[in-house]
């Protein structure tokens, strides 16, 4: 509804153009809104004040010439001018009632794919071989999905890009220490514990000479491409992303191995490119190393800001990589657009990496790459999430801790459930509480990881979207009615008829800005209005004559379908008896 009413107002605004003139660009910035009191409408432009000042004329006056060439259109019921010069619409009940009806009876739910599908690189996850998944790759995990989830749903040609840490001088050490330990345990050992492998392998490399010479040689003999490191190597990215995969599968994050396009993929790229840019003058010599200087980005001294493609000692860097790897997604993948989750500690050097690539003409233009960045998790006292003692939290543990939760909360409940339905249960709401939690917070901010908070009923929480849908799965087993025609008169059926209509600008909106909070909120007020109208118009109550009824039913069927679908495109299940 607020594009068509904003392509109303264009119409109207080119209609006036004729007769005076003010700057083209007008029209990009006006705004439509949501009213916030029933009394001015349902949704209002500032279309007026914006060209008030190039015309020279009072905003109300401006408004009333607007609203002379709209055109006409049956969505709308009422135009009024308010305030100094705000624009109100009321939408026409029945044409809601009309949408709402289709809504319901289309598996889409009335949101279009868009006409112009993409090519769009979502680059999430990304852990790091041989290491335990950190908190910050769930967040980048979940997020990143439920942004592929939404793109996909809209139409868009999305590829997963899980750009895993498997590159790099430590896995001279790493393999080193690997055949350390197939010596003593004989060969097929199986790695449970990457916390503790690092850490060994670190201990060998900093205090046994003959080890570290041994682990500085298979770095070399590994980028040489030596047979027996590369066995080593592929055996430590293979042991580690099974244990990943098991915990994507268990988290329904719709990464697969197919996925996985880690660091590596681009080394053989390196050379070509950093030679590259150096004929291209962009990259210059500097003591020894190949350094590209960005005259507009400072470090933090305040000094030029030198990005190192090549070391010194020849070696390229998790930098040189981010280069090359732009390339490759628009040459191979023919990206038009990429998006980024990372943490927000990794803007400068993205943003420089995609800022060299631009410059050496690797990106044509109109292809955008977008850092979508998020703060860190935090403990409840305020402090980077830890376990009691200091540790890392393994992401297996607190999903183990999540489901524990839930069953015990279970049990204190009661319910009748089978124990297949049980088991179902307390995955679905362990696991979508750990999601939402961190999907509804704005990301740009650091969040704070609250058990109670996220496994609780009331609030903005996994649980009461899940509990509110099981509700009105309830109605319709209780129900002999069947829904029926969607007709609004009560106030509380226009205001989640509203709601209901608003649902694909809530779904383009994660879309457009990678922020799946967005839809979060509207989810969670769309229960709150499901709930309002619910207490004030009676369903299965005796007295409501028939055709009220299968409207309401019909109302409910519609949320239910939006709960479902919205969670869905978040990664997150519902169920039907909770
Ligand atoms: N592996 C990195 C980490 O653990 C994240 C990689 C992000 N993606 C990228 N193209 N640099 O923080």
């Amino acid at each position: 509804m607020k594009e068509h009413l904003a392509a109303l107002v264009r119409a109207s605004l080119n209609a006036l153009h004729q007769d005076f003139t003010f700057p083209e660009d007008i029209a990009d910035k006006i705004r439509i809104d949501h009213t916030k009191d029933k009394a001015h409408g349902d949704f209002a432009t500032n279309a007026a004040m914006l060209l008030a000042k190039p015309l020279g004329q009072k905003p109300r006056d401006i408004a009333e010439l607007i609203i002379k060439n709209l055109p006409q259109d049956e969505r709308i019921s009422k135009i009024e001018i308010a305030g100094p010069g705000f624009i109100n619409f009321f939408v026409n009940a029945n044409y809601s009632a009309a949408q709402l009806t289709e809504m319901l009876a289309d598996d889409r739910l009335n949101i279009a794919k868009v006409k112009q599908p993409q090519n769009i690189v979502v680059d999430y996850s990304a852990p790091n071989v041989a290491k335990e998944m950190a908190v910050h790759h769930i967040r980048s995990t979940v997020i990143g999905d439920a942004m592929v989830r939404v793109l996909e749903f809209l139409g868009h040609n999305v590829i997963r890009a899980n750009h895993i840490g498997d590159w790099g001088t430590q896995f001279g050490m790493l393999i080193a220490y690997l055949e350390k330990c197939e010596n003593e345990s004989g060969s097929g050992m199986e790695l449970s514990d990457f916390e503790a492998f690092y850490r060994e392998a670190k201990r060998f490399y900093d205090e046994d000479e003959a080890f570290a010479q041994k682990a500085r040689s298979y770095v070399v003999k590994l980028q040489g491409g030596d047979e027996y490191c590369q066995k080593m190597w592929q055996k430590l990215v293979t042991m580690t992303m099974e244990q990943n995969q098991a915990i994507y599968d268990r988290l329904d994050v719709t990464l697969s191995q197919k996925d996985v396009m880690g660091e590596s993929l681009y080394n053989p790229m390196l050379p070509e490119v950093v030679d590259d840019l150096i004929k291209k003058g962009i990259a210059v010599e500097d003591q020894g190393a190949i350094v590209v200087f960005l005259d507009d980005m400072k470090n933090k001294d305040g000094e030029k800001f030198g990005y190192i493609v090549r070391k010194s000692d020849g070696g390229y860097l998790y930098n040189t990589t981010d280069i090359a790897c732009v390339k490759y997604r628009v040459d191979h993948f023919h990206a038009q657009r990429m998006v980024y989750f990372t943490d927000s500690r990794q803007h400068a050097h993205l943003e420089a990496a995609w800022k060299i690539a631009r410059m050496a003409g690797y990106v044509p233009e109109g292809v955008s790459i977008e850092h979508a960045p998020f703060g860190m998790m935090l403990g409840k006292d305020g402090k980077p999430f830890k376990t009691r003692t200091g540790g890392t939290v393994k992401l297996k543990d607190l999903l183990d801790e999540a489901e524990k939760r839930v069953s015990d909360m279970l049990d204190a409940r009661g319910g009748e459930y089978t124990p297949e339905e049980r088991k179902q249960v307390v995955h679905d709401v362990a696991i979508g509480a750990v999601k939402y939690a961190d999907l509804s917070k704005n990301r740009l901010t650091d969040y704070i990881f609250d058990w109670e908070q996220m496994l609780s009923f009331e609030g903005n929480t996994a649980p009461y979207l899940q509990y509110a849908y099981s509700r009105i799965q309830s109605i319709f087993r209780k129900s002999k009615l069947q829904p029926g025609l969607i007709l609004i008169n009560a106030e509380q059926e226009e205001d989640l008829a509203n709601k209901l209509l608003a649902f694909s600008e809530a779904v383009n909106a994660v879309a457009q800005k990678g922020m799946p909070h967005l839809l979060c909120t509207y989810l969670y007020e769309l229960s709150g209005i499901f709930m309002r109208f619910y207490e004030a118009c009676p369903v299965l109550k005796e007295g409501v004559d028939e055709d009220t009824c299968r409207s309401r039913l019909a109302l409910c069927a519609l949320t239910a379908k939006v709960l479902k679908q919205g969670l869905g495109l978040l990664g997150i299940n519902v169920m039907e008896k909770m």
